[in-house]
């Protein structure tokens, strides 16, 4: 299967990702967290996402576009993937329909994460990352047994820089504009499905499968 998630910034994509993915047996690509990992080694593209990570806007369509088409291009995305934070703007849904029928295929569904932005504010305050595995935590919802480390692999926990509430209040502000788009662009070819994310995170995984089921997936 191939398939897209989508939602604003902390609707919980990242976190459902891990476990449809595996439902499915494909691959989770997330340009976030290439992003991330680029940033973190220093490489050129890191240094250049960077700038618009910190800033909550969105890294340029032609070098996320050439970035992506890239990894879909590795041999464990041939038969299938989940798309988590691609595309987000018009222009980049139009390249990957145009990288799928280059490869002749095309996408099966996109799933719309729905929540509202007082709920997305309570998750990205409260969110913290594993430094060593990547493991994501909150601190409400799922909160380590130890303060400030990793109850997976014993490593230390970090706030995202961009998770700031000006940073976040910016990226709901590009979703709205850029990203919300998506669901006029998918909701005519009959791709979309949208989902209540709200709720404890295994009841929301619940309700991805159950909707997956009845694509046929
Ligand atoms: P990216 O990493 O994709 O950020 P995002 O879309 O803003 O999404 P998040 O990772 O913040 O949230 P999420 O929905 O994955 O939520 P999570 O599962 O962690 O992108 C970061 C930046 O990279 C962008 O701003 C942009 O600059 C750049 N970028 C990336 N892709 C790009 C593209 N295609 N084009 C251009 N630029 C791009 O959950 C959040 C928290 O809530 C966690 O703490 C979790 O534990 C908790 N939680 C999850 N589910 C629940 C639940 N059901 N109940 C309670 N708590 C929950």
């Amino acid at each position: 299967m191939r398939l897209v998630l989508v939602g604003p910034p902390g609707a919980g994509k990242g976190t459902q990702a891990e476990f449809v993915a595996a439902h499915l047996c494909v691959p989770k690509i997330s340009t976030g967290d290439i992003f991330r990992a680029n940033v973190s080694q220093g490489t050129p593209l890191g240094m250049e996402a960077k700038r618009y990570m910190d800033a909550g806007g969105l890294v340029p369509d032609q070098v996320t576009i050439d970035m992506v088409r890239d990894r879909l291009a590795e041999s464990d995305a041939s038969d299938g993937f989940l798309l988590d934070g691609f595309p987000r703007t018009v222009p980049q849904a139009v390249a990957l329909d145009k990288m799928l029928a280059d490869l002749g295929t095309s996408l099966d569904l996109v799933m719309e994460l729905v929540v509202d932005d007082d709920e997305v504010i309570r998750r990205l305050s409260g969110r913290r990352n594993c430094r060593s595995c990547g493991k994501v935590w909150h601190l409400e919802f799922d909160a380590p047994v130890r303060d400030g480390i990793c109850d997976r692999c014993n490593g230390d926990l970090f706030q995202r820089d961009d998770d700031k509430p000006e940073t976040v209040a910016e990226r709901l502000r590009v979703y709205g504009r850029d990203t919300a788009p998506l669901i006029d662009y998918y909701g005519p070819q009959g791709k979309l499905v949208g989902m209540d994310a709200t709720g404890p995170v295994e009841d929301v995984t619940v309700r991805a499968i159950d909707a997956l089921r009845s694509y046929g997936a």
